[in-house]
């Protein structure tokens, strides 16, 4: 007989998601905010949570961060159970909330170095961390400035690099980049992909469509208390309809006479456009162009418009999305 088991097989050890929740439920008074949730998310991949203002985001994050304790559901965060192990799980994550954690009134480095001493870091330790992280976030320029001089990107850089101080393997951003230019925005787009090429967790939520598209291998849309939808962006843009050709016309004639040659779309007769279902293929798009050729019809504006996530987050939870991720799109009729 021997008295320890024998280590679990890799394969297990590799399967086993870095965060799950089954039934995850919260309630803030007779406010039902979270309403059964289950989630499980691989290792090594990013997770983003989708959802409008109010939709429960930053609950799941504080709940799965250990910051607040859910009103019921079975949690697992980094192979520990929640309930029963949240010292375990803290020492496994990294938390970037909504709200920047930097301090305005020390530098940088010195926000840095709090961070080493909270992880209780050596002295060394801490110093050589420190460098290391402000410079993979291009801040050794601005470490030696007071943090309340810094720009909303550089807070931001800031934030994320305090939050991996303790070398955390799952990270859960909340909002990393409201609020940032484009190009900041892609900044940190690459700092998340180059967490998850070194195999950590990315938990991320957002507002921006387009950030999920990017980052995510898997997204879940947060309605009304639980999860509208889940897949990868290619699987929600395939349960919308919405692919079209649009063609827009300035004489009324031309309008009608396409209207004619093209059955099967919908007109707008003010507009002078018209719609036509297209899954946005050369095939697809060439018979429509035969065919107006055909009728020798010209049209003067022609867009290809397939369904992307703005179109699944409408379908979903029947309101657009707060923050216009692009340009602002017409609504499909
Ligand atoms: N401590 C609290 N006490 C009472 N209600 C709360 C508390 N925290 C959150 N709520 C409520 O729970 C709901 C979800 O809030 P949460 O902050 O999780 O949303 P969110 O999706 O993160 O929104 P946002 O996009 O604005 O950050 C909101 O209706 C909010 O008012
Ligand atoms: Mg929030």
């Amino acid at each position: 007989m021997t008295a320890t088991p024998p280590p679990a097989p890799r394969a297990a050890q590799v399967a086993t998601p870095a965060i799950t929740a089954t039934g995850l439920r919260k309630s803030y008074g007779d406010k039902v905010v979270l309403d059964g949730i289950d989630l499980s998310v691989p290792q090594g991949t990013v997770f983003s949570l989708l959802g409008p203002n109010g939709a429960g985001k930053t609950t799941v994050v504080k709940i799965l961060s250990t910051l607040v304790s859910a009103d019921a559901g079975e949690l697992r965060v980094g192979g520990h159970d929640l309930a029963a192990d949240p010292h375990a799980v803290r020492t496994a994550i990294g938390v970037t909330g909504q709200f920047s954690a930097v301090d305005g009134l020390i530098t940088g480095e010195e926000n840095m170095l709090l961070m080493a001493d909270l992880h209780h870091l050596s002295r060394r330790e801490g110093r050589r961390v420190t460098a290391e992280l402000l410079e993979r976030f291009d801040l050794v320029e601005a470490a030696k400035k007071p943090a309340s001089g810094y720009s909303g990107g550089m807070k931001r850089r800031l934030d994320i690099a305090m939050t991996l101080v303790g070398g955390p393997r799952i990270i859960f951003l909340d909002e990393p980049t409201t609020g940032l230019d484009p190009r900041s925005r892609h900044t940190m787009w690459g700092i998340v992909r180059e967490l998850v090429s070194d195999g950590v967790t990315v938990f991320l939520t957002t507002q921006y469509l387009e950030e999920a598209d990017e980052l995510a291998d898997r997204i879940a849309v947060l309605h009304g208390g639980r999860i509208a939808a889940e897949g990868s962006a290619d699987e929600l843009k395939r349960i919308v309809p919405g692919g079209h050709v649009r063609l827009r016309f300035t004489d009324p004639a031309a309008y009608r006479s396409a209207a004619g040659a093209l059955r099967g779309g919908v007109g707008d007769d003010e507009a002078l456009s018209l719609q036509i279902p297209s899954d946005g293929g050369q095939r697809d798009l060439r018979s429509v162009l035969d065919r107006l050729d055909a009728a020798g019809i010209e049209a003067d504006e022609l867009t290809v418009h397939t369904p992307d996530l703005d179109d699944v987050f409408f379908a979903l939870t029947g309101a657009p999305v707060a923050a216009p991720t692009h340009q602002p799109k017409e609504t499909v009729r």
